[in-house]
């Protein structure tokens, strides 16, 4: 898989690149580049944002400076390059990301992911420029850096290879072998600690009983309050 994200702050990534599920799928073939929206701008002394028409609080990244890097990376009309990649604005109010639409972008071969600074983009580059918005969640950040790398961070580790043992990414929370849900609890040594003991089941090596005991846990953990309750 080939990953552009555009950013103003490309370093920030030098240090997700080594976690190590991203240095696997990077050392499987997978690409994750980084292109500067201040490399590319149009505009003097490196300006990428503006005030906004209308007044108002904060700066507004420009359309023509977004317009200027996704035409630098792909040298082609960035109108035209949304018809064959997906590129994917990061924004508060997007479709949220979930497990779902993470498998869904892990099938793409090339993805584009375009963080927001400042009060976010100029509303051109949503409409026109990009063919998603993303959001990580229901809150605001101060920059889409941090969203873009949940987004890799989540596709990537689907990747195959990406983890070290195929099994952790196929039995999982809300995968479809578990039917969406959340995952089971695990427990490992001690079995007893401070008077807290692992279920019995987990040490009783009958495969078919700890089978549904997990998947028992996890039908629970669906449930409305399956997750907020205390043992
Ligand atoms: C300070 S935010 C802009 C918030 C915007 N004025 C609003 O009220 O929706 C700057 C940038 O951070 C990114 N961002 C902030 N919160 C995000 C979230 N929950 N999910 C995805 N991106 C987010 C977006 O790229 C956004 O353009």
């Amino acid at each position: 898989m080939q990953i552009d994200v555009f950013t103003l702050f490309p370093h920030w990534f030098d240090w997700f690149r080594g976690q190590r599920h991203v240095a696997n799928a990077l050392a499987l073939g997978s690409e994750l580049e980084c292109v500067d929206y201040r490399a590319h701008t149009p505009l003097s002394a490196g300006q990428v944002d503006d005030t906004p028409f209308g007044g108002g609080a904060g700066m507004v990244l420009r359309v023509d400076v977004v317009e200027a890097a996704l035409r630098a990376r792909y040298d082609d009309d960035p109108v035209a390059v949304r018809e064959r990649r997906r590129v994917v604005a990061l924004t508060p109010g997007g479709r949220m990301l979930d497990d779902a639409l993470a498998s869904e972008l892990a099938a793409e071969e090339e993805l584009t992911l375009l963080c927001g600074r400042y009060e976010g983009f100029d509303e051109r580059v949503l409409e026109h420029l990009c063919s998603d918005q993303i959001s990580i969640g229901r809150y605001v950040l101060a920059g889409g850096e941090l969203a873009a790398m949940v987004v890799c961070d989540t596709v990537l580790r689907k990747l195959p290879g990406a983890l070290g043992h195929e099994e952790s990414a196929h039995e999982e929370s809300f995968s479809a072998a578990l039917d969406g849900a959340p995952e089971y609890p695990h427990y490992t040594r001690p079995a007893e600690w401070r008077g807290w003991s692992v279920p019995d089941v987990l040490l009783s090596g009958h495969h078919a009983r700890i089978r549904e005991w997990r998947a028992e846990r996890s039908r629970e953990r669906a449930e409305p309050s399956g997750g907020a309750s205390l043992p």
